[in-house]
This record gives structure tokens, sequence and C-alpha cells, in this order.
């Protein structure tokens, strides 16, 4: 075997896949670039995704690389195996549509046995179960004995959606002296044995979000050799943090905290941490990634704190971080020059991060030190949710940071509980972030010079003047934050004259801003309110602005176009209209205008062909700033409520519209594109409100309506073109049919009359018709009441029906029988009382419900037993 360094090692392998016709690239960032299925680029193949898949074509169909890697899914175990890490750099060589298995298989061992020296009687192999193609060429075209490759079941790779197929391994046995001594110890064991120093997929399928298995048009390889398990190979170290790319890290942590490396389990974990760690934030930050709470700013976050806490337990107490950084870039500088670049800066992020938690470290570790006592007093192994949120919220723990020390204690931590207090943070930080953008609590500015502000709204650079939060102000903020920030010079537009803001961010070298809102002082001071999503902004640093020009354009086409309206309403209903309010967002605008009557469907129609008119003209918008004068000689109309210094904001837009406004604009009526009239109405006296739409919302508004023309199409079984005609005769059907229906009807009552009178009894000479009809509501049993009492002389009627839950009553009698002392009032009040209802009436009429259907035969049974007791 040849002893080599990382470097040598890393130039090497890919000096040999260049002389196999290989592009060789740099490493790609860790921030995968048009990727959202990913946090971090953690495997060689992950920046080519588009070239398997077929997407996009490479710039060459055989590459190799070296790559940047993150992983954290088995963050845990970094320090307590010879093989973890959270940054690695894997070797990859790959190929798309272009060799596959032969060459692949033939060059790893080629590189491995004659470029590296590893003895053979070392290696053994793995296939997919079956892959009956690899195993022969492992064994035919290779020479592998076969008893030295592996079927398994689980030799597939994959790393979420995406590219994937059955894949081959090339192991390393360590000897004997490294396993776990088990009897059944083989390639495959957990234990440091055997050593998986290559991987070699064979990349045919696409995996979707779903988890469904597309074959791929074409056959790829994807190779992935760690780089630091090679070098532990040839450098003959008992794992990789003793080999050159990461042990002058343990060193270097080992002098300051004064420790020694060998010689303690606990001792060599905690400084392996720190050696890994050091080198993933390093590399992390260089890449553009900023500590937050959120995504990969949070695993950065993660990542620093436990290396922080691990210094801790070797007993560093100072900031020490920073220094080591130096180590990584002396380590990188062959393979990353860029680190070198950016040191100054990588060491600043990693600085502010450091103040932060060590500021908050002792007293949190107070805290849960004493929970976990309490907890070993009282025999409880479960951490509450409560104090897992207060060490995260207060003390800034990553809620894995607090699992892994409970968790070294034999305890575990109730993560039901901190995830539902994390949820209730997170809604109370919505609410507060809206609470800051509407009652705004803005500190005293009145030191503020306002003479070094200005504004540029084409502008893309500026210096931070001032930041506060909760209205207190201050020199510095932090990811999680809620703030107000005023610039020297802004190019976000402020909210007025009822227009909305400006939304965008606010990017600084160690920071970036969720702009939301933006608003003016009575001085014209404009500020920014918004939300520090990651990292950190402190006062006088220069900040890149980024406004959202998309979300702009869409608020100065609705601005521009209630110019129009303004304008054509005054022609078409007359020059009496007069703004009286407007409300321009992106989505829509809304007009309030003086006007005594109602706006006709045909003035409307007019009004918007008119705008539509001006749109289609492409007449251009020209903005001034001139003299209130000189504004009224141009005629131009002066906005509501608006308040002007000497020098005012012409707006004219042709010949069509000339007014007085400080709003976002289009430059030619042609970007409107289309308006559409959503909905017009009167808002109070002589004020009437139009809502329109333009743009692109013009276009999802016209999209929403034919949908639902093609949604009743589809129900009516017609094209759209004939829905009139379908509805028409849809509506005629129902007509006849509830014609039809009514005949029906009054037959069956008919019917049941004659039924019911039938069955008559006679009761001291009155006739009496109990019984139950089929009519459901009350008015159509009062009708087979009424038919049957015209056939009765001295007789009375009682009928119930059900309907639906409940039970109608109708009790009457014919005058001759009320002369005999029938009160139907009197009837219907026992018969519903027993169906759970209650009623009442005159002697010759009564109704009545009930709410239980199924005591209407009891009910109507105390009917008749009522009338014989009345006519006694
Ligand atoms: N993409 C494969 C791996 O990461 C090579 O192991």
């Amino acid at each position: 075997m040849i002893y080599m360094t990382g470097n040598e090692l890393r130039k090497k392998f890919l000096q040999f896949f260049a002389d196999k016709n290989h592009l060789v690239l740099q490493s790609a960032p860790l921030i995968p670039e048009n990727d959202p299925t990913l946090l971090l680029v953690g495997a060689g193949m992950a920046p080519f995704k588009p070239f398997f898949t077929g997407k996009m074509n490479p710039p060459h169909p055989r590459i190799s690389t070296s790559q940047k890697c993150v992983r954290t899914g088995d963050i845990e175990n970094v320090g307590r195996t010879a093989r973890h890490h959270t940054f690695f750099e894997m070797l990859g060589n790959f190929s798309f549509g272009d060799y596959f298995k032969k060459e692949a298989i033939a060059w790893a061992w080629e590189f491995i046995t004659e470029h590296l020296e590893m003895p053979v009687d070392k290696l053994w192999v793995t296939i997919h179960t079956g892959d009956d193609e690899a195993f022969a060429i492992w064994t035919q075209d290779i020479k592998v004995p076969a008893d030295r490759i592996i079927r398994m079941e689980d030799n597939f790779w994959e790393i979420g959606p995406g590219p994937c197929g059955p894949c081959s391994e090339i192991y390393f046995d360590l000897g004997e002296e490294r396993g776990c001594g088990n009897a059944d110890c083989a390639v495959g064991c957990d234990c440091d044995r055997y050593l998986e120093i290559w991987n070699l997929v064979f990349t045919q399928y696409d995996r979707d979000e779903a988890g469904n298995y597309t074959p791929l048009a074409k056959k790829n390889i994807d190779t992935g050799a760690g780089l630091e398990r090679i070098a532990s190979v040839l450098q003959l170290k008992p794992s990789n943090f003793e080999t050159d790319l990461l042990f002058p890290l343990i060193a270097y942590a080992a002098k300051i905290a004064n420790v020694e490396y060998g010689h303690s389990n606990k001792i060599d974990v905690s400084l392996k941490v720190i050696a890994d760690h050091i080198r993933s934030m390093t590399v992390m930050i260089a890449d553009g990634v900023l500590p937050s709470n959120e995504g990969r700013g949070y695993v950065l976050r993660r990542i620093l704190r436990r290396a922080v806490r691990h210094a801790r337990l070797l007993g560093i107490e100072r900031m020490f971080l920073v220094e080591m950084v130096d180590v990584v870039v002396e380590i990188f500088a062959e393979a990353y020059p860029d680190l070198g670049e950016k040191e100054a800066y990588i060491k600043k992020v990693i600085q502010l991060e450091e103040e932060r938690f060590q500021t908050t470290l002792v007293q949190g570790m107070e805290l849960l030190t004493k929970h976990i006592q309490a907890l070993k007093e009282t025999g409880v192994k479960i951490l509450d949710g409560a104090t897992v949120f207060k060490l995260y919220d207060t003390f800034g723990f990553p809620w894995e940071l607090t699992l892994e020390i409970v968790e070294e204690h034999g305890m575990e931590l109730d993560k039901q509980a901190f995830d539902i207090a994390m949820k209730e943070q997170r809604e109370r930080a919505r609410a507060g972030r809206q609470a800051n953008e509407e009652q705004v609590i803005i500190p005293d500015l009145s030191h503020l010079d306002t003479a070094q502000l200005s504004i540029n709204e084409e502008g893309h650079d500026a210096n931070v003047v001032l930041l506060w939060k909760n209205g207190v102000i201050v020199n510095e903020v932090h990811d999680g934050e809620d703030i107000g920030i005023i610039l020297d010079v802004t190019a976000f537009h402020a909210e007025g004259g009822g227009q909305v803001g400006d939304n965008g961010f606010i990017e600084g070298a160690l920071g970036k801003i969720e702009i939301t809102a933006v608003k003016k002082l009575l001085n014209g001071t404009v500020y920014h309110l918004g939300h520090v999503i990651e990292g950190s902004l402190k006062v006088s640093d220069a900040v890149a602005l980024k406004v959202d020009l998309r979300r702009r354009r869409d608020i100065a086409r609705n601005h521009t176009a209630t110019h129009l309206l303004h304008a054509a309403l005054k022609e078409v209903l007359g020059s009496h209209v007069n703004q009286a309010g407007s409300f321009v967002n992106p989505d829509r605008l809304r007009f309030d205008f003086s006007h005594f009557s109602q706006v006709t469907v045909e003035e409307l129609a007019a009004v918007e062909k008119i705008v539509n008119r001006a749109a289609l003209e492409n007449i251009s918008v020209d903005i001034i700033e001139t003299s209130q004068d000189k504004a009224k000689e141009m005629g131009a109309l002066a906005l509501f409520g608006e308040k002007y210094g000497e020098s005012v904001r012409v707006v004219s837009v042709g010949d069509v519209s000339i007014e007085l406004c400080g709003g976002s604009h289009i430059r030619n009526t042609a970007e409107i594109g289309l308006v559409k009239i959503v909905s017009e109405a009167g808002i109070g006296s002589g004020i009437r409100r139009i809502e329109a739409v333009t743009g692109t919302g013009a276009v999802e508004y016209i999209n929403a309506r034919e949908n639902l023309l093609l949604n009743a199409a589809t129900l009516l079984k017609a094209r759209p073109e004939e829905i009139i005609t379908r509805v028409d005769s849809v509506i005629s059907k129902v007509k006849e049919l509830e014609q039809e229906l009514a005949a029906l009807t009054a037959k069956q009552a008919h019917v049941e009359v004659q039924e019911l009178l039938a069955k008559a009894q006679e009761v001291n000479q009155v006739q009496v018709v109990v019984g139950q009809v089929s009519s459901a509501d009350m008015d159509g049993l009062r009708t087979v009441a009424d038919l049957v009492r015209d056939h009765l002389k001295c007789g009375v009627v009682a009928l119930g029906s059900v309907n639906a839950d409940k039970v109608n009553f109708v009790v009457m009698a014919t005058k001759e029988a009320v002369a005999k002392g029938i009160h139907a009032g009197n009837i219907v009040k026992v018969v519903a009382k027993i169906a759970g209802g209650g009623g009442g009436g005159r002697p010759d009429m009564a109704q009545a419900g009930g709410k239980q259907p199924e005591k209407i035969a009891e009910a109507l049974q105390a009917a008749v037993e009522v009338i014989s007791n009345q006519v006694q």
C-alpha cells in the first residue's frame, strides 16, 4: 500500500479519472442549487441530478469530482465511531448514459489495487441480491473469488427523491483486532473491522416524491468513495480522525484544553466532535449558510453549539472556535483555496454565534443539570417539554443537544410536549409579527439626522443607519427577531396614498432580513419593518437591497389602472365624480368615488372599455417633480387627503389622466395587460366603490370565471356555449315537474281523504276521523284536513304526519261539532304533548308540532279519547 496524504489522494483520484477521459469539476457549493428536496449536498451525485434524469445535458458524459458533503442524520455517532462525520469529502466518477457496470467496476479495482496498491486479499465486494450481471463482471473480468462477493438485499442506493439504483461496494478488511469479536462478524457488521471504501451505484431509476420508481432512459454510474476513509487505510490509522485531514484539529483542541488524546474515550469523543464540527461549520459558512432557527441555518447552529458544549466538557471555557478556523483553512488550503479568501468572514460569523451561545450556555447547563438531578431523585426518566423548550428558547440549546445530554444520563425527553410548545411559540411569533406591522412601536427618532437619508428606488446598496426592536433602539439584531430598520438610502417604496409598500429582503454579509412593511414618518423618513431570518446585522453594515420587483410591478399596474379608472368614470358618469379613497395592493385595486345614483351595467361596461382601450394604446406614463403651481397649470387632479410640500409629483398618462401622486407606476399603459372590474356597489351616502384586477390578477380572475363555467357545463352535460339554452330548458322542466307533482299530490290527497272517511267513527252523533297521512308539511296536512272536514256535517278530524324527525298535527271541527262541545285547540294540546311538542288553537281549527315521530300512533289514539270526553 502506498502512503498518501489526503491532498495527494484527492489529486491522484481526479487525475486517474481525467486519464479515463473524465471532465474534472470543482466541488459544487454545499447549498444545493434549484433542489428544494435537499437541505445540503450530501453526496457526490447531488449536484448532477438533472444530468442523470436527462432534464439537462451534462457538459461532458463523464465527470469526476471531490465533492464537499454534509450529512447530519447520524450526528450523534460522530466521534463515537471511526468513520462518522458531518462534513466529509466524497470522491466520485460519474457516467451520464456513457459507460456502465463493466468499466466502472474495472476502473475502481484498477485504482484501488494498482494505484493505491491495496492488497487484494484484504478486499471484499458486495452486490445487490439479484445483480447477476455485476457478479459475472466481478468474478470473470476482475477475477474476484466468488466467496469474496456477498449478495445483499439492501444494496440499493437513494437519498430522498431523485436518481437511484442498485449498488456494489468494496470493503477493506482492517483485521480481526479491529472487529467486535463476534463469531458472525462479517462484511456489513456495524463494527469497525470491515470498512466500506467505495460505492458504485448503477443509477437506473428516478424516484418521485410519492415513492414510485421510473426507469431512466439511460443507464448511469454514480460512484462515491470517502476520502477520509481511504486516507485512514493508506495512512494506517485507526480511524479517519487520525488522518492528516482531521488530526491537526484534534491536536489543536487537545492543546487548548490541556488534555491528551488517546487515553480516555470520553475525552477523545469530545475532541473528535470538535474536529469534525469545526470543519463542517467552516465550509458551510464559506458556502453561504448563516445561523438561524430554520433549515440549513439550524443545522449550522446545531453543529456549532454542539462543538461548544463538547469544549466545555473538556474544560475549555473561553471562546476557541475562531482560532481553529486557521487550522481548517491550512488543511484545506490546497483543495479549497476560497476558504482562505473568506477566512475573515467565516471567523466573524462563528465569533458572533459562539458569543451568543457562550452567554447563555452556563445558565442553561445549570438549569439542565438541576432538572436532571431532580429527575434522578424522583426516578422519573423523562425531561418535561417545558424545560426542553425553555432551554431552546431562552438559552439557545437546540433540542437535539438537550436530548444528547439527557441520553448521557440514561433519560429521554418529552419531544411531543416540546413540539407543542414550539408550535405555540410560532403562532405567537406570527401574531407578534402582525402586531409589529399594525401597531409599530417606533422609538424616539428626533435625534436622527434626516439630511443623510435619501430614496433611490432603482438602487441596490445601502448602509444601516438605525435598528430597533420592541420600540428600543439597538446596535445589533439577530435571527428570529422582529425589527425596524432605517437605511441611508432606500430602494423600498413606502406605503402611502392608499398604496401598500414594497416587500423584499435586506441582506448584509452576516444576516438576512425579510421586509414585510415599509412606511414613512411624517417628516418623510422611510422605515422598514421585518424579520431577521438568518444571521445578524448591525448599525453601519453595508447591505444589499432586494425589492420584490414582480410584486412592485403588480402594485404599479393596479395603481396606474386606478388613475385610468378615475378618468374613465369622469368621462362616463360626469365631472362630479371625485376620488373619495383608494386602496392599491398587488392583487387588486379599490376605488371609492362620489356619485349619487347607481352605476348601470352599461355604464360600467363603458368605463371598463375605456380603461382597456387606454391599456391597448400603449401610452407612456410620465412622472415629473414640479411646483404646486406648475402642476395646477398642467391641470393635475389633487389627490384625496394628501399633504404636499412645495414640490409635487405629477403622474400623467398621455392626455388621458394627470394626477398628483407619490405612488408606484408602470412606464407604459400596455404593462397593465387587461383590466377587469370585479364589483361595483354603494358604500355610503353618495359614495360608490369599484374593485378591479389587472395583469396577472385579471388573468387569474378570468380563469376562475372560466372554471366556473366549465364546471357548470360539466354538471349540465353541455358545452359551455350551450349553457344558457340548457339552463333555460332545465328551468322549464322543473316548472313542469312541479306542476305534475302538485297534480299528483292533490290526487294522492283525494285518495287519502276517501280512505280516512271510510274509517270515520261516530261518537255521540259526532263523526270522528283520526289518522296518519303521507303529506309531510303542515300545508299539505291542512289541505287534507280541510277536504275531510268539507265532507263532514257534524264532525271532527284529527290528522298527523311525519316530516323527517318531526311530527305535525292538525285538528279541525265543523260548526255543529263545536256546538256540541268539541274544541280542536284542546285536542291538539294533548296530542302534541305525547309526541314531545306543544301547540293549540281555536275550537274549530288548531295545529301543533312534536319532536317524537315514533309517538304518532299513540298521540292519535289519545285524540280519539279526548274527542269522546268532549262530547259526553
Ligand atoms: N451516491 C453514492 C453514495 O453516496 C455513491 O454512496
